[in-house]
């Protein structure tokens, strides 16, 4: 039904591997034609494994009822913009409050089935929640590597809650990335970064529901951090054109932070692949990866899907994550990169008035309060005392 090929060399490869021998990257292929598809889209009871048919796990899936979050539609910001119409995503409203879930729910039953003991993960801190969570679910021993300082707060607090190990590197994301991989390797661990393919099937179901829900955008516009989540939903509308399920695929446009932008750098060059950033920073620390390890795949849906890469400041990150708010819509910083993307974009009439577009909001506000407190400042305080808060009424 599927099979794991390099998308290098083409060459089939075994479940466990995470990348072939020549070192390219591994996709899951279905061979569609043989695909039952046994989903209607009719925007109903959606949920990632609504669309098991097409996602490449047999055995009885570790579940925590994720997927089929909200789309919401911004009608003021249609308005200001001069844009169609503009919906938002709210992937934070998953379990773990990130877009993660539906990549662990399919990873972690995988590591279930290929008979794993322990999974284990790099993470700007989204992952490992999400990671830790699963993995508490299945029963499995998990392990976390974070660049010690830099994960905001509500993620380390999910990951020691859940009981995984959690270890600090003096190092940024791509250090504890390139130590998590070995360390995997040596001790027979079950790695679920996104260069694990099964994450990228969980993650494309993105896709999928959009579909599902308001048929094809033209334009899905979403942050790129280690560029996992770009390929995986880029992935999910291919397939369904080729099911002709739908008969085009919208420009995917990819949002880099200005201070970790190597896969705007490649994009604005033509190139087919990055020179990463020795020290990459930003506010949205979710994002702040300078090697991210799926970019040639994100700059192939890029360059497929006539889409496009930005890049945006911190200013502009944390205004497009106050518009959100003042929406109804509560997202950390990073999951804001893609509206501020929308908002520079239009501006300069990159955006066609009439699209349809999707902003995809990757995590929940919830998730980095410490951040919120430098932008917002701390709550004013009084005595306890009637006319002390009449005073302040404003
Ligand atoms: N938005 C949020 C909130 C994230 O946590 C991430 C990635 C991204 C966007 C970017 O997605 O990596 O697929 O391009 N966070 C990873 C982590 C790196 O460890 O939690 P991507």
């Amino acid at each position: 039904m599927y099979s794991l090929v390099c998308i290098e060399c083409g060459k089939k490869n075994d479940e466990s591997r995470y990348t072939c021998e020549c070192g390219g990257l591994l996709e899951v292929r279905f061979n569609l034609n043989e695909v039952e598809i046994d989903f209607k889209l009719d925007g109903r009871e959606m949920r990632v494994w609504k669309y098991r048919s097409l996602l490449p796990i047999k055995s009885e899936p570790v579940t925590l009822k994720e997927g089929g979050t909200p789309l919401y539609r911004l009608e003021r910001l249609e308005k200001e913009l001069g844009i169609r119409r503009i919906y938002v995503k709210h992937e934070g409203l998953n379990p773990s409050g990130s877009f993660k879930d539906r990549g662990m729910t399919v990873g972690v039953t995988k590591a279930l089935e290929l008979r794993k003991r322990a999974v284990a993960c790099a993470s700007t801190g989204n992952t490992s929640a999400s990671m830790a969570m699963y993995a508490a679910k299945a029963g499995l021993k998990a392990y976390v590597l974070l660049p010690a300082g830099k994960v905001a707060l509500g993620k380390v607090a999910q990951a020691l809650m859940h009981g995984a190990d959690v270890i600090g590197i003096r190092g940024n994301f791509d250090d504890a990335l390139r130590i998590v991989r070995e360390v995997c390797e040596r001790a027979g661990i079950y790695l679920l970064n996104s260069v694990n393919p099964f994450r990228l099937e969980g993650q494309k179901t993105i896709a999928y529901e959009i579909v599902d829900e308001i048929g094809t955008p033209d334009a899905v516009i979403l942050p790129i951090g280690n560029a996992g989540n770009i390929s995986a939903i880029f992935k999910g509308f291919e397939e369904f054109r080729e099911i002709g399920l739908i008969d085009k695929i919208p420009r995917m446009i990819g949002i880099q932070a200005e201070g970790a932008s190597p896969v705007f750098r490649a994009f604005r060059e033509g190139r087919e692949d990055i020179i990463p950033f020795e020290n990459p920073e930003t506010i949205a620390t979710a994002i702040r990866i300078g090697n991210p390890v799926n970019a040639k795949k994100a700059l192939r849906a890029v360059y497929r899907s006539e889409g496009l890469v930005e890049v945006v400041s911190d200013q502009e990150i944390i205004s497009a994550q106050k518009i959100l708010a003042k929406n109804g819509i509560g997202v950390e910083p990073a999951s804001a990169a893609s509206l501020a993307g929308l908002i520079k974009l239009s501006r300069i009439g990159e955006i066609d008035r009439d699209a349809t577009v999707v902003c995809i909001a990757t995590g929940n506000l919830l998730k980095d309060p410490e951040t919120v407190i430098k932008v917002c400042g701390e709550p004013k305080m009084v005595e306890a005392n009637v006319e002390k808060v009449m005073a302040l009424l404003t």
